[in-house]
């Protein structure tokens, strides 16, 4: 018998989704309201999946000819509404799936974070991870009164402390501290809630977390360093990784050295599950699902200039000021995304910027996945035994009902039947059910 795989969804915010595309309904007006997203949720519990992933960027676009008129006019990464809200909305219709909003470490003090995460695993049973980023962008550092943002590996050296900070204070409420006894009148014991005084290079706090402790004990942290210092981070942290590395051999070089991290760290392997982001391909029949792949290579061909602008935001580089005809040049360096750089520049191979940004994540991801659903769940199968784990995160930009219906009602009975996949969720919290195979 096959071993199942754990799926997870990456939802490019709460805002318009697919602006532009077909089966959207009237996103433009709706997407302020949060019904799409909390069918999703639902959708995705029915479905059975591990967690939904909320991205998030707080500012707005304006890397692309020094200007936010791309980004605005076509709804790149912008609006953005703050994921707490949608993700304790989700929490309040769902009993089961994890919630992963992000939260930059730029953008909040560390007690004001531990408290909010704190909070939202309150509210929805120990459901909550945390998909914690350092941040990348000059101007979301601007949003915060900063200048620019620390270089790099300072960020993750900075953000190393900041998850130290954050254990403590989630630390500082010890188990059984709640007594609420009616008859003596004890809500809380108050020798086992402590001060945490903590006094690093970058953090100060001194504790105790006023919003008491979270039912998870320690809230689940989701991260996707690509670069070698985000990486170790990662080791060092997180429960769940997403990354889009290219291609089988990458995907398991990939978890081969994260798990030599983790052991490096002293941590179990087996305590951080890896997903790969895939965007699959469906259709009722072969044809059809190959007739859907050439429309999506040309729809991406045909969105250059957007998809350059959405690149260039991730990276800091205004592929604006450019000749799109020539290649990129050599000396074009990011302390932004690095991993994204770093596969733009291996793909590009002395093409131009235009034609390599028309093959860059233009059908696949991680592994290109088309077919139909049974199809699709079988190449699935075959990934992951030949990478060796642990599941998928799907990053479907489309995001739209019909998109929803095809992945419940199609894939996931298709990935089910094989035994690929969980029937039913075997735990109440998250990470029970995200370390529960
Ligand atoms: C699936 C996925 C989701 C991500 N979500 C966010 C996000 O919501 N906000 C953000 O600032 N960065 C996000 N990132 C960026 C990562 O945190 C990280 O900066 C990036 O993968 C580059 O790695 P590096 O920082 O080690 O260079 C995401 C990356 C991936 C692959």
């Amino acid at each position: 018998m096959p071993k199942p795989f754990h799926l997870a969804w990456f939802l490019q915010g709460s805002s318009a989704q697919a602006w532009g595309e077909a089966w959207t309904g009237h996103i433009g007006q709706t997407w302020m309201q949060p019904e799409l997203f909390l069918n999703m949720a639902r959708a995705l519990e029915r479905a059975c999946f591990d967690y939904i992933l909320l991205e998030d960027s707080s500012y707005v676009g304006e890397s692309f000819g020094g200007s936010t008129e791309i980004y605005l006019k076509n709804g790149l990464s912008v609006p953005r509404q703050d994921p707490s809200v949608i993700a304790a909305l989700m929490t309040q219709v769902t009993s089961r799936i994890g919630i992963v909003p992000t939260f930059g470490t730029y953008a909040y003090h560390p007690y004001l974070l531990a408290r909010l995460v704190a909070t939202l695993d309150q509210v929805s049973n120990g459901r909550i991870g945390w998909n914690a980023v350092t941040g990348s962008s000059d101007f979301a550092a601007m949003n915060f009164g900063l200048p620019g943002m620390p270089e790099h590996d300072l960020r993750y050296d900075m953000a190393d402390e900041y998850m130290e900070v954050c254990r403590g204070l989630w630390g500082s409420w010890e188990p059984g501290a709640i007594i609420a006894d009616r008859k003596t009148g004890v809500l809380v014991d108050h020798t086992k809630v402590h001060a945490i005084n903590y006094n690093g290079k970058y953090f100060k706090t001194r504790g105790p977390l006023n919003s008491g402790p979270a039912p998870s004990g320690q809230p689940v942290i989701a991260q996707a360093g690509g670069s070698p210092r985000g990486r170790k981070f990662a080791a060092a942290h997180a429960n769940t990784i997403v990354v889009n590395a290219k291609g089988i051999e990458a995907m398991r070089a990939y978890r081969e050295d994260v798990h030599k991290h983790m052991i490096a760290a002293g941590r179990n392997p087996s305590h951080c599950k890896v997903l790969y982001l895939i965007n699959p391909i469906l259709g009722d029949t072969t044809t059809d699902a190959l007739e859907r792949k050439k429309r999506r290579a040309a729809t991406a061909a045909a969105r250059i200039e957007e998809r350059l602008a959405h690149f260039g935001k991730v990276t800091n580089i205004d592929f604006g000021k450019f000749n799109l005809d020539k290649p990129l040049p050599d000396d074009v360096t990011t302390n932004g995304h690095q991993q994204n750089l770093e596969q733009f520049r291996k793909l590009a191979n002395g093409r131009s910027i235009r034609e390599t940004m028309a093959s860059y994540n233009a059908v696949d991801l991680s592994v290109e996945l088309c077919g139909t659903p049974d199809a699709v769940a079988a190449q699935m199968g075959e990934v992951m035994q030949a990478v060796g784990g642990d599941g998928f995160l799907f990053s479907m930009p489309n995001v739209n009902r019909r998109t929803l219906a095809e992945i419940e009602d199609g894939l996931v009975p298709a990935l089910q039947d094989r035994g690929l996949m969980r029937t039913a969720y075997e735990h109440k919290q998250f990470r029970d059910n995200l370390l529960a195979f």
